[in-house]
């Protein structure tokens, strides 16, 4: 070996922990250092007719005014002002260098009447959709194929009034897939800042197909029981950044994915570069963070740094199962404090169904490179389930820095298999699947040495 390759490798080990996902850990800052350009041109939607009783609707008066605004597309773009007041409506688009104002006391509330929404085809990389076959609701507020979008705010609100939806879903009544409240499809330089979120239908903000987007500041809630709600959910997304936010949701707060099966599979479109730091969340009946189990497309170079998580089913979970194919791979997870959590670290290799039976059950998907460093939790259920495929275990999975205090009722601590990798001041002891560290590589890259 000659000297230059030993000096290589003597450097690179001397290289801190959390700094290998480099793309990522730069996003945000990159993103936020980005000033918000003033538009030259605002109009306010009373300016449309709009009235803010909270009982007229508003549809066609957003339509019109964005409808207006895409003449200023070329001139710098435009602001729609929102003012104080409870403005209803249905679904409407929005357009290229806009920016969507909410005044402090604005709040747009979603209506209740699926008439009110229109409905499009499910989305490529997943052929059908997550409630039911076939079609769906576009979202309340939509970005398709659009760059230089702003959502934000003097902390206004933006209302699904999400109750009728989640009966319908449990009542089996819905006649298409649910809407989310704002999505963003194949949509570039996009922001969404201080504003709360209530009651999304399904989830709060979808980004699909989509690069460079920005949301900070913000605070989702729904209730705990609201069946599979999800409060933020970058897919086949990159370069994505999520800071300073609290998201308070029923099934998972945060949660990144790419596709599903076959129609992922053939979309192609990873999920990488993202970069999640100071948030604090519940996903009530599901995960603080989740990766999958829609991760077809492929999901890398997370970086999730500063988290609190709270009063939630899991913490952390991977998800993933036979005939999915992609990966799961270089995820960062280090300064987390939990409370009140069920299972803290999860990563389950049977979860979730299929779309249809075209599925290939052979594709297998690949897990590993995952990190996670400074996990702090207390009021624990479980610390860890991690349990692989048979065919294609997770590797190269480590844990460092890890103290969970278990809560009175817990009798297992971890439950391991089909996985391997290390770990390094874990408390719980951990499994012996982590204690050893036979691959070719440490869960940093470096070859062993
Ligand atoms: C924003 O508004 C929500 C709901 O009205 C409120 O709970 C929250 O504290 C407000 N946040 C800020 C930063 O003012
Ligand atoms: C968002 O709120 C912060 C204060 O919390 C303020 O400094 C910033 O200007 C606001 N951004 C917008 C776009 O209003
Ligand atoms: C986000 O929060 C951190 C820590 O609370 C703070 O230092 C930082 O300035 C905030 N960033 C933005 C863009 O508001
Ligand atoms: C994995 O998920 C499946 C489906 O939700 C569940 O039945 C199984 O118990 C989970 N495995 C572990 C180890 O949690
Ligand atoms: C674990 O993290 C805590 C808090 O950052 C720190 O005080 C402690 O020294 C760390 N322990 C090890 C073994 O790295």
């Amino acid at each position: 070996m000659s000297v230059a390759i030993i000096l290589i490798l003597a450097l690179t080990s001397l290289i801190p922990i959390n700094a290998k996902v480099d793309g990522a850990g730069k996003i945000c800052d990159e993103l936020s250092r980005r000033t918000l350009s003033t538009r030259p041109h605002s109009v306010s939607i009373t300016d449309f007719g709009a009235v803010g009783d909270g009982r007229t609707l508003n549809t066609l008066a957003f339509q019109n005014a964005v409808f207006y605004l895409m003449s200023f597309a070329d001139k710098g773009g435009a602001q729609l002002y929102v003012p104080p007041g409870r403005w209803l409506t249905g679904s409407f688009s929005l357009t290229n260098h806009l920016t969507l104002f909410l005044e402090n006391g604005a709040v747009i509330v979603a209506s209740q009447d699926p008439s009110h929404w229109e409905v499009e085809d499910s989305l490529p990389s997943y052929g059908r959709g997550l409630d039911l076959p076939g079609k769906r609701y576009k979202s309340l507020i939509n970005a398709n194929m659009l760059h230089d979008v702003v959502v934000t705010g003097d902390n206004g609100t933006i209302d699904g009034q999400g109750l009728v939806w989640w009966d319908r879903f449990t009542s089996h009544s819905l006649k298409y897939n649910r809407p989310h409240l704002i999505e963003f499809i194949l949509s570039e330089n996009v922001i969404v800042s201080n504003l709360t979120f209530l009651n999304a239908p399904a989830y709060t903000i979808h980004s699909i197909y989509s690069s460079h987007v920005y949301i900070h500041k913000i605070l989702a809630h729904s209730s705990p029981e609201s069946p599979y709600t999800i409060g933020i959910v970058p897919d086949s997304s990159d370069n994505v950044c999520i800071q300073n936010s609290t998201i308070n949701v029923g099934y998972d707060a945060i949660s990144l994915k790419s596709g599903w099966d076959e129609y992922g599979i053939a979309y192609s479109r990873p999920t990488e570069n993202v970069h999640i730091r100071n948030v604090n969340l519940r996903g009530a009946s599901g995960s603080c963070i989740s990766f999958g189990s829609e991760m077809s497309g492929g999901i890398s170079d997370v970086l999730v740094d500063n988290a609190f998580m709270h009063n939630s089913l899991t913490g952390i979970a991977l998800r993933t199962t036979k005939g999915r194919g992609g990966y799961i791979k270089e995820i960062d997870i280090s300064n987390i404090d939990m409370s009140r959590i069920g299972t803290a670290i999860v990563a389950n290799g049977s979860f979730g169904s299929h779309p249809d039976d075209k599925y290939d059950a052979n594709a297998l998907p690949l897990v590993s490179h995952i990190r996670l460093n400074k996990i702090f939790g207390e009021n624990i259920g479980v610390a860890g389930k991690l349990v692989g495929i048979k065919e294609s275990p997770f590797t190269s999975v480590a844990l460092s820095n890890v103290s969970l205090s278990m809560n009175s009722g817990s009798s297992i601590s971890w439950q391991c298999s089909y996985v391997h990798g290390s770990s390094e001041s874990v408390i719980p002891e951990p499994c012996p699947e982590l204690k050893r560290d036979d691959d070719d590589d440490d869960a940093y890259g470096r070859a062993a040495v």
